[in-house]
């Protein structure tokens, strides 16, 4: 599920700081992103560079960028620009990710002091970038990979949480939505072997990691290269490994949707009761505009097979509001598609034209201010569907993996396998810790969250 904050990965510790080559790491964009950079990190860790916390404290000074939206972009060339004077101290800049891949050399005319410029497919030699960026390149660019039927193996992969841990199974996209960089960012799609997923699987199992998240722009159109396995069987066989407890997976494309997936969560218990499905819009016409290549009706028969299984699963989605020649009325369908469903969580998005994709050249014909205007409305509405949809966990007993502690509440942060979040409070002397997995009564909801006791 998109989570679109900076997320920075900790600073890995080491006795030999003082003469060591040093770098700083900003993530933007999506969990493909954070996975990447926990493989960036592994791969100059082992290239005996240090992680540090600050621009100030790092030679080199990295970002993993997101495009998905122009906002984000923006939010790159800000960093950039702010960080001009540290270019005079002698530091190098590096642009990774999806702008990086979107701009290419470009990014040289825009910020000239940056010297690295690599896309996602290009990470594998970035050994071989860092070793020609110490020799004194000024000009490093890895672009050209985006087809490569490898993928970024994860040997060196730093995971930043020792519980709960990403696995990519599928790279790119091909399904070229009429707003979307994806396909042009990261390429076309690339599957794992089966054999290699559920090995890296068992690697983190047999190390202590309960819980996996399956990745991919488009995880559900998974194609084993090896031809043994489905997406849904190599969900169930990743949950059924000894040791795991909990798989999630995202994210899933309503075409590729089949009901075999529910089939799996049915059987599989450690499947968690959670899907998330980006319906984009509730309009059929806008749907087609979209090039989403489904109907309303179609999308409402995968969310009828979600409610049919035995445990009830939490759904959330993506929207888009304001595609070019949204009417009010397609919105209106959106509204009454919220209700219909009754999500869980919506991330919900104003259209943001994006260079290359097929949209960009229809009349952005909706204001900003009636795309603002639109938001507000769904995240309100939506709002009180999630106070109500909460409100029935009241009384509940849920079982919660511990995440951390909020010492100031005295509450103990938890997580369901639904993927809410639940706060709550035990009786206990000695708290719970992070990676565990107990009990606890629902007592109080709000929209986005639960409160409740651990179950003695
Ligand atoms: N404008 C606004 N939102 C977008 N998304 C993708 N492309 C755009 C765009 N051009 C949203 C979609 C997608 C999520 C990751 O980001 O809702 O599911
Ligand atoms: Fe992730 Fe897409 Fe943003 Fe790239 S453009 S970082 S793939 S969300």
């Amino acid at each position: 599920m998109p989570d679109f904050t900076i997320l920075d990965a900790p600073p890995q510790q080491n006795a030999n700081a003082a003469h060591q080559k040093t770098f700083y790491l900003e993530t933007f964009g999506c969990q493909m992103n954070v996975h990447d950079s926990e493989k960036v990190i592994g791969t100059l860790t082992q290239q005996g560079y240090q992680q540090v916390e600050t621009e100030e404290a790092a030679d080199l000074i990295l970002y993993n960028t997101c495009s998905i939206r122009d906002k984000a972009e923006q939010k790159v060339f800000n960093r950039l620009n702010d960080y001009k004077k540290l270019v005079r101290q002698g530091k190098r800049f590096g642009v990774l990710g999806c702008v990086a891949q979107q701009e290419g050399e470009h990014i040289f005319e825009r910020a000239p002091y940056v010297s690295l410029v690599s896309g996602s497919a290009s990470y594998r030699k970035l050994p071989e970038m860092l070793v020609r960026l110490e020799q004194g390149e000024k000009r490093i660019t890895g672009l050209d990979d985006r087809q490569t039927e490898e993928t970024f193996e994860t040997e060196f992969t730093a995971r930043s949480n020792p519980h709960r841990g990403y696995i990519t199974i599928i790279e790119g996209c091909d399904k070229f939505c009429a707003y979307c960089v994806v396909p042009y960012t990261r390429g076309k799609e690339r599957s794992r072997t089966s054999t290699s997923v559920l090995a890296e699987a068992q690697r983190m199992a047999d190390s202590g990691y309960t819980e996996i998240q399956l990745l991919g722009q488009n995880v559900n159109s998974y194609r084993d290269p090896e031809r043994k396995k489905s997406f849904a069987e190599l969900l169930a066989a990743v949950g059924e490994i000894p040791g795991i407890r909990r798989v999630r997976f995202t994210t899933s494309h309503p075409r590729d949707f089949t009901r075999d997936i529910v089939e799996a969560i049915d059987a599989v218990p450690s499947l968690c009761d959670h899907v998330h499905l980006p319906v984009q819009s509730g309009s059929s016409d806008v749907l087609h505009m979209m090039q989403r290549e489904y109907t309303r009706d179609w999308y409402l028969e995968r969310i009828s097979w979600i409610k049919a299984a035995k445990r009830p699963i939490s759904m959330t989605t993506d929207i888009i509001v304001g595609f070019p020649g949204e009417t009010p009325a397609d919105f209106e369908q959106t509204i009454t598609l919220l209700h219909e469903v009754q999500y869980d969580g919506v991330f919900a998005f104003k259209y943001s034209p994006r260079p290359n994709t097929p949209a960009v050249n229809l009349p952005d014909s909706i204001s900003d201010e009636m795309k603002s205007e639109r938001l507000q409305i769904l995240l309100e509405r939506q709002r009180e569907i999630q106070r109500q949809n909460y409100s029935r966990h009241i009384g509940e007993v849920l079982e919660v993996m511990v995440e951390g502690h909020n010492r100031a509440r005295g509450q103990v942060i938890g997580r369901t396998s639904q993927n809410k979040t639940l706060n709550f409070t035990t009786a206990q002397p000695i708290l719970p810790a992070t990676g565990s997995y107990l009990p606890v009564r629902v007592t109080t909801s709000f929209p986005n969250s639960l409160v409740g006791e651990a179950v003695a």
